[in-house]
């Protein structure tokens, strides 16, 4: 095992070397881009410590590992167009800083490039790994669709919402997981509570990435503080705060849910979540989760010195200011 900044050493190795491969051409200079912008390149990490929790190669899993993270960073293109986010990374998105077709076209070669990169592995492990990855691939853009047809309707259930961001997040953080396993040939039951702790981490997870889309330092998120709020996203946090509204915040609430707004429309209703106190009801949430993940890890039977990577990495991603 190695220290996370180790793993993170070697996919950004990895990473460099993708790119010089992308030829300078139009198309790949926003996925470039991208990939120059960083992001906390979680997912591959905790491919690679699958892979060493159950004595696999790293050197075999580095290319799908890359592909992990080529496949979130396409996401992203899509995603920061589909929410009118102006900033990603500090950065201007890629629909801001070229065009909307760029985003779109650089967007679909990566989901390719993704693809090449993740079957970039031993054929004794390539049916597992495609059907693992086709799954996430589909279940991800459910999610994303469940995320978009959300924002017209008032009436999402909590039920709901965790279902929408179990498909949009964390079926990828788990299929990192897992396909480390898988790779490192680790027992198939193994594999699946690896599967089942990065499904409830990767609740948590987008939990957290809601809360930190209103209560966060854009500076240190690297994206505009209360897109979300903007974009009537039915975040935990708005659909907690809608339940727990006196008559008034609910008129106020449901008022600013029917317009279309700016700071104004930010700050009024971060002053009702805030009188409602729904960040830490969120935060309550996580940690169930969060609680849940560690119980899926806690019934892995490997050796505890190991495991402890994974406990200290999933805290540190609870933690987390960005
Ligand atoms: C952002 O993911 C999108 C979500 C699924 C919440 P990350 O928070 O992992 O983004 P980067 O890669 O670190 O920028
Ligand atoms: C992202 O969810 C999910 C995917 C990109 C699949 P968000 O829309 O909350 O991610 P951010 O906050 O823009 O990073
Ligand atoms: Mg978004
Ligand atoms: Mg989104
Ligand atoms: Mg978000």
């Amino acid at each position: 095992m190695k220290e996370i900044g180790e793993y993170q050493d070697i996919v950004f190795k990895e990473i460099e070397k993708f790119q010089k491969g992308n030829k300078d051409f139009s198309l790949y200079e926003p996925v470039n881009y991208i990939l120059d912008l960083g992001g906390k390149r979680l997912r591959p990490v905790l491919t690679l410590l699958a892979t060493d929790l159950f004595e696999g190669t790293i050197a075999d899993s580095i290319k799908p590992a890359l592909g992990i993270e080529v496949f979130h960073n396409f996401t992203l293109l899509h995603d920061d167009i589909m929410d009118n986010a102006p900033v990603r990374r500090g950065k201007a998105a890629v629909h801001e800083k070229w065009n909307v077709n760029a985003a779109i076209l650089s967007g679909d070669v990566m989901f390719v490039q993704a693809f090449i990169l993740v079957t970039s592995c031993k054929n004794e492990f390539l049916r597992d790994v495609l059907d693992l990855f086709n799954i996430t691939a589909v279940e991800v853009c459910e999610g994303q669709q469940h995320d978009m047809d959300f924002e017209s309707r008032n009436d999402v259930s909590i039920d709901e919402y965790i279902e929408m961001i179990r498909l949009k997040t964390s079926v990828l953080v788990a299929c990192a997981l897992k396909l480390g396993a898988i790779l490192a040939g680790a027992p198939k039951q193994d594999a699946e509570k690896l599967y089942e702790f990065g499904l409830s981490l990767g609740i948590a997870f987008q939990i957290k990435d809601d809360i930190l889309d209103v209560f966060g330092d854009a500076s240190l998120v690297g994206k505009k503080v209360g897109g979300d709020i903007l974009a009537n996203k039915k975040t935990y946090l708005l659909l907690r705060a809608l339940e727990d509204a006196d008559e008034s915040q609910n008129v106020t609430l449901k008022n600013w849910l029917s317009k279309e707004g700016g700071a104004d429309k930010v700050e009024a209703v971060t002053e009702i979540f805030e009188a409602l106190s729904v960040k830490e009801k969120a935060d309550e949430v996580m940690d169930g989760y969060y609680q849940k993940s560690i119980e899926a890890l806690d019934s892995i039977q490997i050796d505890p010195s190991k495991k402890q990577y994974l406990y200290d990495f999933a805290a540190s991603l609870m933690n987390r200011n960005f």
